[in-house]
């Protein structure tokens, strides 16, 4: 399916198609969505079947205003609107009771569901035309790396879509953050580009945070975005410290493989020994921005092994550290 783009007839024709339960790919300002009709239980099947996903993982549910929150869960707490009053539209998951006519296809059979409203014109454009909730995961197959490019989309789903709404490069460039506030207290269960401290100076409490805590268990279920293995290029990919970098190329140069190298060092650029070498953004909301491309370029190439620096480990860069952690789990701490 060649992406389409994302003008004034073209946000009609998804509507409808959306209204036949058919699936359409759209932008949002975090990553590209693969969307249905999230009232239409046989079009939200489609999604599971496009994505190779299984059927018990939970879908965001997108709406188009925050007055839209009651029409899809059962109570709305004070933190949710407190929430939601600041961060949206935006790259926030909310995560509350689902009202019981919500279809358990959306919500993987459990009662909650995940809302959002995202900050993206063609998104909001699409949501208001629409009048209903739009289902969408990123439209990516299981466990790769989600698109931020409508080309993105059209690699992934190929004709298991029918239409990609072409909106440009996403601007956040990593998932939204997901809070449940479901249960009695607030659980950070996905970290973004909204931060827990953020999240903590609107609510003026602490966050459980799902990763560190005995609440992996229970997230791995609820909010598969936190399996070990997930957003990974096809190729090997590895995550070196900045110490280790140049004794790491140099070792697996020697080994005769084929390397790639995402690195925010730019004297790598030129470095002949590496087949291909990406310099990164040092700033932690433009290395986000770039991170999925950058590593789809790599993935590309044919590379035996894509190896990554590791970036700070300051708060900011929480979600790129998530995301690279997943992206690596395969062969990470391999070189320390
Ligand atoms: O930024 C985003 O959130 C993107 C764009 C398209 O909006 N969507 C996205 O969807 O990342 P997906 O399906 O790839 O990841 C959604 C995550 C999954 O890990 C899912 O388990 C979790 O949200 N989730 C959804 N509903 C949930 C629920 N009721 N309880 C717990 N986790 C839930
Ligand atoms: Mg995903």
């Amino acid at each position: 399916m060649n992406p389409i783009i994302a003008n004034d007839a073209a946000i009609l024709q998804a509507v409808d198609l959306l209204k036949a339960g058919a699936l359409v790919a759209f932008p949002t300002e975090t990553v590209y969505g693969l969307g249905a009709d999230a009232s239409n239980p046989d079009a939200v099947r489609l999604i599971f079947a496009a994505k190779g996903r299984p059927v018990n993982h939970p879908l965001i549910v997108h709406i188009a205003s925050i007055a839209s929150l009651d029409a899809w869960a059962l109570s709305v707490p004070d933190t949710a609107r407190q929430l939601a009053a600041h961060f949206w539209p935006g790259p926030l998951a909310i995560i509350l009771k689902k009202r019981p006519e919500v279809p358990l296809e959306v919500t993987g059979g459990q009662d909650t569901v995940g809302l959002r409203m995202p900050d993206h014109p063609v998104a909001l454009q699409l949501l208001q035309a629409f009048g209903g909730g739009v289902a969408a995961p990123s439209a990516n197959r299981f466990c790769r790396i989600s698109p931020t490019l409508a080309s993105h989309v059209q690699e992934e789903l190929g004709d298991a879509v029918d239409m990609i709404l072409d909106g440009g490069a996403c601007q956040v460039g990593v998932e939204s953050t997901i809070i449940d506030l479901s249960g009695d207290q607030p659980i950070l269960l996905r970290p973004g580009y909204i931060t827990r401290e953020q999240i903590e100076t609107v609510l003026q409490c602490q966050l459980i945070v799902a990763a560190d805590a005995q609440q992996a268990d229970v997230s791995e279920i609820r909010a598969p975005g936190m399996m070990a293995i997930h957003y990974a290029p096809m190729t090997p990919a590895l995550l070196c410290s900045t110490a280790n970098l140049s004794a790491s190329v140099a070792d697996l140069i020697k080994q005769g493989k084929k390397l790639g190298l995402l690195t925010s060092q730019t004297d790598w650029v030129n470095n002949s020994a590496l087949t291909a070498v990406i310099a990164m953004p040092i700033e932690a909301d433009a290395y986000a921005q770039n991170l999925y491309s950058s590593l789809r370029d790599l993935d590309r190439l044919n590379l035996d092994m894509i190896l990554v620096e590791q970036p700070p480990q300051a708060e900011k860069w929480r979600a790129i550290n998530d995301r690279l952690a997943k992206a690596t789990s395969v062969y990470s701490n391999v070189l320390g």
